[in-house]
């Protein structure tokens, strides 16, 4: 029945959250390998989740990446949301235009009447230049406001495909397959122990200011991500993360 399927879900999510160490686990109905449409349902769910969180003036740092983007279809200027700034967490990424954070706030900000700030910075950087562009003032100004970020919302990757779409080199790809990484987010590249293997030398948000969120809502969906997002939350896990997957994704990790 209806019910027996909804409260099925219930409690894989329960039991999710217990694996993972986090604080919630919200799953939607399919796989996102399977059905692309079931990302849809995931920003729903995220979005209809940033509405109830979200206060008056919070700041709200924003990743990049397809599942984040989904979430923009479902907002609207609601009292909670319209108030809100949301803030670049990151650089650019690749040359996906359309799915970079810069180009999500401001259109994220439009839907709900609210403000952004963007960093309009390559993701890619040499150590000199990234030593001196931290110190710009227009790039301090949004630094800055890392470290007040009321609510972080994030995709996770799988490595190979995160890899593949920055255009990373060939010795990069090699030492992410001989370093075993399986999943990244935040520009962080991590194995199945969830160590960090790899950063890129980004201009964004730290994985320390993310922790430091009182809210965290990661979206991430799809079989085969389950390994990725396993291996993100594997070691010391920001407990206060809400985690809105798929069944796919989901069955997966239960599974194992
Ligand atoms: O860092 C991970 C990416 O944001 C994931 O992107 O949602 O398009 O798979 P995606």
């Amino acid at each position: 029945s209806m019910f027996q399927e909804v409260s099925g879900l219930r409690t894989k999510e329960k039991k999710l959250a217990e694996i993972l160490g986090i604080k919630k686990v919200i799953i939607v109905p399919g796989d996102i390998n399977v059905d692309a449409n079931t990302q849809m349902l995931i920003g729903k769910e995220a979005s209809e989740y940033l509405t109830t969180i979200a206060d008056k003036d919070f700041t709200v740092a924003i990743t990049g990446g397809s599942t984040v983007a989904a979430l923009k279809n479902f907002m609207s200027p609601s009292k909670s949301l319209s108030t809100l700034t949301f803030v670049a967490a990151r650089g650019s990424l690749g040359n996906e235009m359309s799915l970079q954070a810069n180009t999500l706030v401001s259109k994220f900000a439009s839907k709900c009447g609210a403000d952004f700030r963007t960093l309009y910075l390559p993701e890619k950087l040499s150590e000199t230049a990234f030593m001196t562009m931290i110190q710009e003032p227009v790039v301090k100004e949004v630094l800055d406001f890392y470290d007040h970020i009321d609510i972080v919302i994030h995709g996770i990757g799988t490595s190979k495909e995160m890899a593949h779409r920055r255009d990373s080199s060939e010795a990069i790809i090699k030492m992410l397959d001989e370093k075993k990484a399986v999943g990244e987010a935040f520009g962080y590249y991590f194995d199945e122990a969830g160590e960090i293997i790899y950063r890129i030398n980004t201009i964004g948000i730290q994985l320390q200011q993310v922790k430091k969120s009182p809210h965290i809502i990661a979206v991430a969906g799809g079989s085969l991500k389950a390994k990725a997002i396993q291996a993100y939350f594997k070691k010391e896990p920001a407990h206060q993360t809400i985690l809105i997957t798929d069944e796919g994704a989901a069955n997966a990790i239960l599974e194992k």
